[in-house]
């Protein structure tokens, strides 16, 4: 059918229109570009911009570079990050609503990681999981938790006493136990839980799958896809394997518990408050043992990790160590080990322990978040998908106080010795909004007990060879990936008096 003279006119105005509306989308979008970031290759993108290790050494230097958000693309992912708390507190917490889905990796999906609420997308499931938690995890529940952490810091004592080269051995073991008691009620008797080897292979298996770039598939989904006689491709069994792991550790320690339960021997923990209270409810009781798992995985590693952290920097800033023994010997004395009833009157070692988490923040880009829908911020348009990176590591490079961020200084947190003091740790070092860690009050209670109680009682010192010359002291950090603390390392501990070997006996066989 021909079209007359009227509905070419109205054709063509429609087209007109459209093209109207068409360019103003355009010029909308124009207005509101991308943020800025490194040139970009083609198809790759910048992924030979980001380095592997310590990436965010190099955000913080784009961040002098390209401003406070800077964008980047590796292989089509979209990274926006984030280089100052102004943004991380209105994107991540103001717009929380947004911002609170975490990335998905094809990996960890399929082994079941994302069942884990530190990996869950932003959800019902993690809502139920993040209140379950919340409950016996909050500020006023983890006083409960109290003589169970000064139990095992005298524990810890004493095994330091005994065989003090093991310090690392030691340290993991006390963390392991107070999570490990909460969450399954696993007794800190036990010397050498059956589980935690296991749990901390897992760990390595979980750490991997999540992060960008850690295997192929994840950048390249359609690899997923390739048929596993095709030659080197291991793909499919990798993930089998990971996720046969990750059901074993999920599901034998509820077995334990239930089994203790029928059998009348169980503590009172996270699991078994649980089960007892939840009755049938089939959801509970699904995701119960994901939970569970969750308290523990992201509970161990994250404070036996900042424990490490404070071992070196002791060794390395002897008079940093003498001032906080002054203080806990002058407000507790020497006759007894410290208590948490002490807290409030030791200001030094409050500004120590923040100066712990700041020095070599745990995660130093925080745990990334996915951007649910498009979003524009200063101006800048950040697509929908993109995964969110606040640059903890910059903040805790502040000059404010006028200390070198370098030196482990409790100094720059007192108002009495500096003008300025520097940003307050526990505002980053912990996240941000509806992800914040849940675990942060009970973390931190650990981390008191455990360092007041070495400094009182224990002398730590860079490593001496037998002539008793120091040896070469650096600790290596994990360099890549969330979480950054040191591997296992060696340094030397001793008591500071024969009175303190003696109130560590007496504390330790009180417990027993
Ligand atoms: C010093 C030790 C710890 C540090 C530095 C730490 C740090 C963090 C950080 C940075 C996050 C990510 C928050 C975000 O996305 O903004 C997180 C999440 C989490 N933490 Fe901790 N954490 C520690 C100890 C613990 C402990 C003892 C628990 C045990 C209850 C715990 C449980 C969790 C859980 C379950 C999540 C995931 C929260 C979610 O995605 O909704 N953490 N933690």
């Amino acid at each position: 059918m021909a079209l007359n003279a009227l509905d070419w006119l109205a054709c063509s105005s429609f087209i007109f229109v459209l093209g109207v509306i068409g360019h103003h989308l355009r010029q909308q979008n124009r207005t509101h570009s991308l943020p800025p970031g490194p040139p970009q290759k083609p198809l790759i993108g910048n992924y030979l911009d980001v380095p592997k290790a310590e990436p965010w050494k190099t955000f913080s230097q784009w961040g002098k570079l390209y401003g406070d958000l800077v964008y980047v693309e590796v292989l089509g992912n979209k990274l926006l990050i984030l280089n100052d708390m102004e943004s991380m507190r209105e994107l991540l917490e103001k717009r929380s609503q947004k911002y609170s889905d975490r990335p998905s990796f094809v990996m960890a999906k399929y082994m079941g990681i994302e069942n884990n609420l530190s990996f869950a997308p932003y959800g019902p499931d993690w809502r139920r999981g993040r209140k379950l938690v919340h409950g016996n995890v909050n500020q006023e529940a983890v006083q409960k938790y109290h003589s169970l952490q000064e139990n095992v810091a005298a524990r810890f004592l004493r095994d330091l006493v005994e065989y003090p080269s093991e310090v690392m051995k030691h340290l993991h073991m006390a963390t392991a136990q107070i999570i490990a008691s909460i969450t399954y009620g696993f007794s800190i008797d036990t010397p050498s839980n059956a589980y935690f080897d296991e749990f901390a292979e897992t760990e390595r298996i979980v750490l991997k799958s999540v992060v960008p770039g850690a295997y192929l598939v994840d950048m390249i989904p359609l690899l997923w896809y390739l048929p596993s006689w095709v030659p080197f491709n291991s793909i499919q069994r990798t993930a089998e394997r990971g996720r046969q792991r990750v059901s074993d550790i999920v599901h034998h320690p509820m077995e334990q518990v239930e089994q203790d339960m029928k059998q009348g021997a169980s503590s009172a923990s996270f699991v078994s408050d649980h089960l007892r209270e939840s009755g049938s409810d089939k959801v509970i009781r699904q995701q119960l043992p994901w939970v569970a798992w969750s308290i523990y995985e992201a509970g161990n590693d994250t404070t036996s990790g900042t424990m490490l952290v404070f071992m070196h920097a002791m060794a390395c800033f002897p008079e940093v160590q003498t001032r906080m023994r002054e203080e806990i010997h002058r407000v507790v004395g020497t006759d007894r080990l410290p208590s948490f009833d002490d807290r409030g009157r030791l200001p030094y070692i409050n500004a120590a322990i923040k100066e712990v988490y700041r020095w070599k923040p745990n995660t130093p880009f925080g745990a990334p978040r996915k951007l649910q829908d498009a979003d524009v911020y200063r101006g800048y348009h950040i697509p929908k998908g993109t995964t969110v990176m606040p640059n903890i590591w910059l903040l805790s490079r502040d000059q404010d106080s006028g200390i070198d961020p370098e030196a482990f200084s409790p100094e720059r947190f007192l108002d009495t010795h500096v003008k300025k003091t520097a940003i307050d740790p526990y505002s980053y070092a912990f996240g941000f909004g509806r992800r914040m860690c849940p675990g942060r009050f009970l973390a931190d209670n650990s981390v008191f007990m455990l360092v007041t109680s070495i400094v009182a009682t224990m002398r730590i010192s860079k490593p001496k060879d037998s002539h008793g010359m120091e040896k070469p002291f650096d600790p290596p950090y994990i360099p890549e990936g969330l979480a950054s603390f040191p591997y296992p390392f060696e340094v030397d501990i001793e008591p500071v008096s024969d009175k303190a070997v003696a109130v560590v006996k007496g504390r330790a066989t009180s417990i027993d």
